[in-house]
């Protein structure tokens, strides 16, 4: 027996179809990456995470001459809001990305591992983290949650 899965996510293309929130969020994201450590890639990318009690944190990705070393940018800003504030649960995360050649003018996904860090913090805290990614074309996705980026994700459910 065949079987399928599918996931859905809504594309924007105009600004003024993106919530006056995910507009800041995705301003942060591309202020963030400008902080960017890619002296290998020159690859930067920006994270712009909102949690429960409003506060904004960012995350840019940090590389290391030890390549798997580096840190992309969705991992620095779920540590940072986890070390800032253990218990506010993340309601969405923007992620934006500039490289010093041309690149795909689609928006940029966060990796698997990031995905994986993404649903963890979802489990954690019984909630959806919105995924706002937007292209360096202005070109919007915007996923439901972490989940539904990684779907058959390997999750706490199968330790139990
Ligand atoms: N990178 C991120 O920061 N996030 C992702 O989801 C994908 C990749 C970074 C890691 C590395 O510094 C550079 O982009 C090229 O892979």
């Amino acid at each position: 027996m065949k079987k399928e899965i599918s996931i859905s996510f809504i594309e924007i293309s105009a600004p003024d179809e993106l919530t006056a929130m995910q507009q800041t969020l995705l301003e942060r994201a591309n202020q963030a990456l400008e902080t960017a450590y890619a002296p290998y890639s020159h690859f930067q990318v920006g994270a712009a995470v909102l949690l429960e009690n409003g506060e904004i944190l960012t995350g840019s990705n940090m590389e290391n001459a030890s390549y798997p070393l580096c840190i992309c940018a969705e991992h620095v800003a779920i540590s940072r809001a986890h070390a800032t504030y253990p218990d506010q649960a993340i309601k969405s995360m923007a992620i934006t990305a500039k490289a010093d050649k041309p690149f795909s003018e689609n928006p940029v996904p966060p990796c698997g591992a990031c995905r994986q860090i993404i649903i963890e913090s979802e489990q954690r805290f019984q909630n959806d983290m919105e995924i706002i990614l937007q292209g360096h074309s202005g070109k919007t996705w915007i996923f439901p949650s972490g989940k539904s980026l990684l779907p058959l994700s390997f999750d706490s459910k199968y330790l139990k």
